[in-house]
């Protein structure tokens, strides 16, 4: 298939690329570079062999998104392009409405007029909200807590809508729950810009140096060590489940929610103590307040995805910091030289 994938230089992208090239897909990447770096895609390439088509361009500049599918004839679209960061999404809205929301709308306009009906969006399982029970099913309710998941919301809405008056799409929303580790070659991985929010990458950044120690978030939870609890997911089976959903579309008629989890939840003691064991040594560390806002619990349901995809992540919470740990050492400034 030929693909266009809004967003592929970024951390997920890059690595869903790699899986594409293997599959045999003929890929595009459309990227404005604001949170990624044009090394990612050199990297893909010395992975796989073949450079993607790299056009560098804004989702916000509609004649540039016009311009691609003028350009070639796709037969999907996989969506990642978009801003992510919870904190910041709270002190700039307007930013994270515009870019995601106007962004999409943008391409979802070039996509029906040029005649490509088949897309993959990367949702979250942020539109869970704060979970009720667990697992998470698809079914369970959805609510937003900050802008950022608003968005994710949002769009998940427009596509409902689109997919309900126009029969034509094939659509599937993919609800990632916690994406981390990186590509077993060391070659691609996660380098987010400034100081992490996220887990995985402070803990990486701690261990090679980079930050002088980890907080971890409460341990007062009613949780089996008092620390929240939530589905990592590897994120080369997240990139194989892009893989399984492109397959998969054309039976996929509307809209289809489906999460990609790997169904088994882990405290956050549990993935530092297992990343200690695959750096070898403890890292500098303290319990400290919880944030505001976190949920005691989040995994999935993972049983959508295998029966409709035919997907299941395949690697443990082991390979995921062997993995991490593999890009941090060797890409100690992430891509940067
Ligand atoms: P990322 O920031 O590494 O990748 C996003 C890419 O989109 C970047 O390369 C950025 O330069 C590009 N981009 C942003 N706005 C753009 C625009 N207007 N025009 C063109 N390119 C633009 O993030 P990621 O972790 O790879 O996430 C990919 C997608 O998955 C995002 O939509 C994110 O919200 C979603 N998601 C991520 C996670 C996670 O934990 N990483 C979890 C759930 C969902
Ligand atoms: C984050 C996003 C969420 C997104 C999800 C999936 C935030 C607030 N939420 O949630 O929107 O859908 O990722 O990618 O960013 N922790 C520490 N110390 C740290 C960092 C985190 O103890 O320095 C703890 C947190 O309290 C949490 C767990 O680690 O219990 C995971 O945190 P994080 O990686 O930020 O992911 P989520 O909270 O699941």
């Amino acid at each position: 298939m030929n693909i266009l994938v809004t967003g592929g230089a970024g951390y997920i992208g890059s690595h869903t690329c790699v899986e594409a090239i293997k599959a045999g897909h003929a890929v595009t990447v459309f990227d404005n570079l604001c949170n990624a770096s044009a090394e990612s895609l050199n990297r893909v390439a010395a992975i796989t062999g073949t450079r993607p088509d790299f056009i560098q361009a804004d989702l916000l500049d509609r004649a540039a998104v016009k311009a691609a599918f003028d350009a070639k004839a796709y037969d999907a679209v996989i969506h990642f392009a978009g801003l992510k960061a919870v904190g910041e999404s709270v002190a700039k809205p307007w930013e994270y409405y515009n870019n995601n929301i106007v962004g999409s709308l943008n391409l979802f306009a070039e996509m029906r007029d040029h005649g490509v009906f088949n897309l993959v969006f990367s949702s979250s399982a942020t539109v869970y909200g704060n979970p009720e029970k667990v697992p998470l099913a698809e079914g369970a309710p959805l609510s937003a807590l900050n802008p950022y998941g608003r968005t994710k919301l949002w769009i998940e809405d427009m596509l409902r809508d689109m997919a309900a008056a126009e029969p034509r799409w094939h659509i599937v929303l993919l609800r990632y729950f916690n994406p981390v580790g990186a590509h077993e070659s060391g070659l691609i991985g996660e380098d987010p810009g400034g100081i992490p929010n996220n887990l995985m990458p402070y803990i990486t950044q701690v261990a090679v140096g980079r930050l002088k120690e980890l907080s971890i978030f409460g341990d007062d939870y009613p949780t089996r060590d008092g620390t929240c609890i939530r589905d990592y997911i590897h994120v080369c089976d997240l990139a194989e489940g892009h893989l399984c959903a492109l397959a998969s579309l054309d039976k996929l008629q509307g809209c289809t929610p489906v999460n990609l989890g790997t169904g088994n939840g882990f405290t956050v003691l549990e993935l530092v103590r297992s990343f200690e064991k695959a750096v070898g040594r403890p890292l500098p560390r303290r319990i400290a307040p919880r944030r505001p806002g976190d949920a005691v619990a989040s995994y999935a349901d993972a049983t959508r995805a295998a029966a409709l995809l035919g997907w299941k992540a395949k690697r443990g919470i082991d390979a995921i910091c062997r993995d991490a740990w593999n890009w941090q050492s060797k890409n100690p400034r992430g891509y940067r030289p």
